[in-house]
């Protein structure tokens, strides 16, 4: 599209029209052009960069017990809750029964209530018919964890803990204990339903199962427990399957205009390391939903572990709910609509005005003819005569004249004549414009005629 064809042109009012209208339709039409264009502007040639987001934050330093923010912000399935200052995505022995029945075959997720839109589609105008373009949000969420074992309890950890982009709030699938972490379960994972596998998540896993490199990696699932990459935790110095207690804390940051991951990982309390354990394309549209939760997965088996989550802070880009398209739709339509119906009532209006005003030019150019006449005869109000002819009551109808009707009527008593009068009104029906001029000839003749058989003239 020329850029021309949106800056050149322009409305021309309509002669016949009123200036006022004429200005109002020019503005209505070059607002509406400018919403047109500005639909269009993409096609100018190259794309338009993606509209800058807002970052919200949730931030917990650590988590209490009845704390109010926390049960409202957040939504915990199954046994998980907050117990000792932690997130316990799976149940902690809290010192009741046996670990068997506590621990053992568990899974448990902690999602945020709140739901994020994870990408939308944008444009797809790029002057060629290309694929729908993408916008994906970027976050960093930073959380520290401890999945420590009793070795005199479970005498090797299980099974893992993630950092999960989950499709829905639903709890963990019934069966995703062990090695599915809370994410799948056996059916899931031989046939995928969307409602279930579309998810992305990062494991922690302390378990090594037939597919899995070691008891000491993390993992990037899409869409089941089989990890797409993994790294081998051992390399970094560190050992989430130790049962030396240590806590970690986790750096996954999302890119989303690179498509890109990587995850960090040290000891709690010591900086963030310069590089990644772990990092990968990984393009969220392809794999979650549009609208998707974000939070903890976690599971025991016959191994167990705590599995908890110490503090926690995600940082996302928000992308705002489709108000501009409404408001685009407001200013293409309801704009030119109102200036458009105000321009029409204004040249409605001015005619309006105009025919009264010409109609008052006449009566004045009339009334100063008429006292020009010899005798000057009397003015007389319509409303009076047409209240003396009872509204020119067909009844009273004496004959026909000239251009109009004769009436008879009574003109009530005044000072002047204090018994009323009858008389005879004559109503001129002409609407040419030459009625000025053949009334002022009729008047004239009628004034100078003084006849006994001949009415006098005594008004009008
Ligand atoms: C989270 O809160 C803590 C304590 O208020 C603060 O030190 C930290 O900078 C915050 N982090 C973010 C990402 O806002
Ligand atoms: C835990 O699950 C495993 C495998 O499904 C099973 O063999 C074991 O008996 C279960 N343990 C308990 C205590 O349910
Ligand atoms: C743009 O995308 C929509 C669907 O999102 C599609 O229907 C349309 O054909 C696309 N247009 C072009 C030019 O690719
Ligand atoms: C995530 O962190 C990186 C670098 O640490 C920063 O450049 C980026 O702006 C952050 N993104 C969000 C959404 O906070
Ligand atoms: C896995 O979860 C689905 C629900 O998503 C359920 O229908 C199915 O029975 C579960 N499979 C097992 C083996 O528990
Ligand atoms: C932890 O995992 C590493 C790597 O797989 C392994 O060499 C080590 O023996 C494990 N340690 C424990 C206590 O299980
Ligand atoms: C993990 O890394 C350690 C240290 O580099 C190495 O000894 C071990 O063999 C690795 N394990 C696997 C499964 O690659
Ligand atoms: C790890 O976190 C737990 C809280 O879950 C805390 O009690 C413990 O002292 C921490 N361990 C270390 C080594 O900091």
């Amino acid at each position: 599209m020329a850029p021309a064809a949106c800056g050149g042109g322009r409305g021309r009012g309509r002669s016949a029209l009123s200036p006022l209208l004429g200005c109002l339709l020019v503005f209505s039409l070059l607002c509406l052009r400018a919403v047109v264009c500005r639909a269009q502007e993409p096609g100018h040639g190259q794309l338009q960069p993606l509209p800058a987001l807002e970052v919200e934050t949730y931030n917990y330093t650590s988590f209490q017990e009845g704390n109010s923010r926390e049960q409202k912000e957040l939504a915990f399935s199954r046994e998980a809750r907050i117990y000792q200052g932690a997130i316990q995505v799976s149940p902690d022995t809290g010192n009741v029964g046996s670990y068997q029945d506590i621990m053992v075959n568990k899974s448990g997720s902690v999602l945020l209530q709140r739901r994020f839109t994870m990408w939308r589609r944008v444009d797809n105008g790029s002057g060629s018919a290309t694929a729908p373009r993408v916008q994906v949000v970027s976050f960093n969420s930073t959380f520290s964890i401890n999945v420590f074992h009793l070795p005199d309890s479970s005498p090797r950890p299980g099974e893992g803990l993630t950092f999960v982009v989950a499709p829905s709030r639903d709890e963990p699938p019934p069966g995703s204990y062990g090695g599915y972490l809370g994410l799948t379960n056996a059916t899931l994972e031989a046939n995928p339903t969307p409602a279930r596998n579309r998810f992305v998540a990062v494991e922690f896993d302390t378990t090594k199962q037939d597919y899995d490199p070691s008891d000491n990696h993390v993992g990037l699932n899409v869409g089941s427990v089989v990890s797409v990459k993994t790294a081998n935790l051992t390399a970094f110095r560190i050992a989430t399957n130790s049962s030396n207690p240590t806590n970690y804390t986790a750096w996954v940051e999302y890119d989303g205009a690179a498509r890109h991951v990587s995850v960090y990982m040290g000891v709690r309390g010591e900086p963030k390391p310069a590089s990644p354990v772990l990092d990968s394309p990984l393009d969220l549209s392809e794999h979650v939903p549009e609208k998707a939760y974000i939070g903890f997965t976690a599971s025991t088996g016959t191994d167990f572990e705590l599995n908890c989550v110490l503090d926690w802070t995600l940082s996302i880009e928000v992308i705002p709910e489709k108000k501009s398209t409404t408001w685009v739709v407001i200013v293409a339509v309801v704009v030119p609509v109102t200036v458009v119906a105000v321009g029409v009532a204004a040249f409605f209006l001015a005619r309006k005005l105009r025919a009264r005003r010409s109609m008052e030019r006449r009566q004045e150019r009339l009334e100063q003819q008429l006292s020009n006449l010899p005798g000057m005869p009397r003015g007389f109000a319509y409303d009076k005569l047409k209240k003396a002819t009872r509204n020119f009551d067909e009844r009273l109808r004496l004959g026909k004249g000239g251009y109009g009707m004769v009436y008879k009527g009574v003109l009530p008593a005044d000072e002047a004549r204090p018994e009323g009068m009858d008389v005879a009104v004559k109503r001129f029906i002409r609407d040419d414009g030459k009625d000025v001029t053949d009334f002022l000839q009729e008047v004239d003749i009628i004034n100078r005629l003084r006849h006994k058989n001949i009415v006098p003239l005594i008004g009008m």
